[in-house]
């Protein structure tokens, strides 16, 4: 397996196939051995996190908090009213001091570039917990949870019906890597960002499969294996919600919809959801894996924290992706 100690995640722009591929596979490990095994896996004793939260979050918290705990570790949690951090200390100096402390950050910042400039002073590795840009450790459980699904990802199809947000663009990293097709229906004037969609092109040209933009949901979500949408108002855009439901209208994943895709299809969302992307008749089916899918927040995350802390061997045989 290839090592990723010591690095940062802060896209999986920068993790190759093999990488993500090895910590999708410790993530099913560790779920296998602790989840089902009933195993104590104390691979982080000792091991103290700083969480840095400038935004809400349930799922990201929560899942790397018990998550570490479980391993063994400590986390200290920190949101905007705990922390100097964006009120009386940069960026850079908070980055050195909290080296000298703990073992690993993770940040969930408004700013991609907060991360790079973290990531660049600190001395220990950066996770990434969601920026404007990027959740590259959502996408890690929504590729466990197709694989778990489907037995392999290669040649799936994923059709995105929604904005071109944060949540589109780290899939759009990822997912040509395992040889999944992306179908991406965004209102116009809400796409995935340019740079990103080439990167995203050129990784698919590689892998031989395809990146489709399009205005049409019907379009995307025809014969596709996933339907995935997210919020049309993530956080920090509360303030266009108005205009935003407007664009979006016709946008919703509905039962019709999901028709268009194959009999197997089956539907993700990363959470937290509101009822205008999604109806309930779809989020509430036998084909929403919602569910698992946030819990696999949880083994992905401690895969990534384990994977990132030392080079640990899974027992379990890899996964075919
Ligand atoms: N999906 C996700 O990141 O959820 P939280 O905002 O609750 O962390
Ligand atoms: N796109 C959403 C994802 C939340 C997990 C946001 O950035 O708010």
């Amino acid at each position: 397996f290839p090592s990723v100690v010591g690095k940062d995640l802060l896209t999986l722009r920068d993790f190759t196939s093999d990488e993500i591929g090895y910590l999708l596979w410790t993530a099913a490990d560790l779920k296998q051995r602790i989840k089902y095994g009933n195993e104590t896996v104390r691979l982080l004793e000792g091991k103290s996190a700083a969480l840095i939260f400038q935004k809400r979050s349930t799922r990201t918290r929560v899942s790397t908090e018990t998550g570490l705990a479980l391993l063994g570790g400590h986390s200290v949690v920190l949101t905007e009213s705990d922390i100097h951090l964006g009120v009386n200390e940069s960026t850079i100096d908070t980055a050195k001091v909290l080296s000298g402390f703990c073992d690993f950050i993770l940040a969930r910042v408004y700013e991609q570039n907060d991360l790079e400039v973290m990531a660049e002073h600190a001395t220990i590795p950066v996770i990434s917990g969601l920026s404007d840009m990027f959740h590259p450790i959502q996408i890690l459980a929504d590729l466990l949870t197709l694989q778990e699904h489907f037995d392999s990802l290669q040649g799936r199809t994923i059709a995105w019906v929604g904005d071109g947000n944060n949540i589109i663009h780290s899939f759009m990293m990822a997912a040509p890597k395992f040889g999944m097709h992306l179908n991406i229906a965004t209102p116009k004037g809400y796409e995935p960002d340019n740079e990103i969609s080439k990167v995203s092109q050129g990784f698919a040209h590689e892998h031989k499969t395809t990146v489709n933009l399009t205005t049409d949901p019907r379009e995307a979500c025809s014969k596709a294996d996933v339907i995935v949408t997210d919020t049309w108002i993530s956080m920090g855009q509360e303030e266009e919600k108005a205009a935003r439901l407007k664009s979006f209208a016709g946008f919703q994943v509905d039962a019709k919809l999901m028709s268009l895709a194959k009999e197997e299809a089956v539907f993700l969302h990363c959470l937290p959801r509101k009822p205008e992307e999604v109806s309930d008749e779809v989020f509430l089916s036998d084909k929403s894996l919602v569910w698992l899918e946030a819990e696999n927040r949880k083994w992905t995350i401690m895969a990534v924290m384990t994977c990132l802390m030392n080079d640990y061997t899974p027992i379990s045989p890899m996964p075919t992706f």
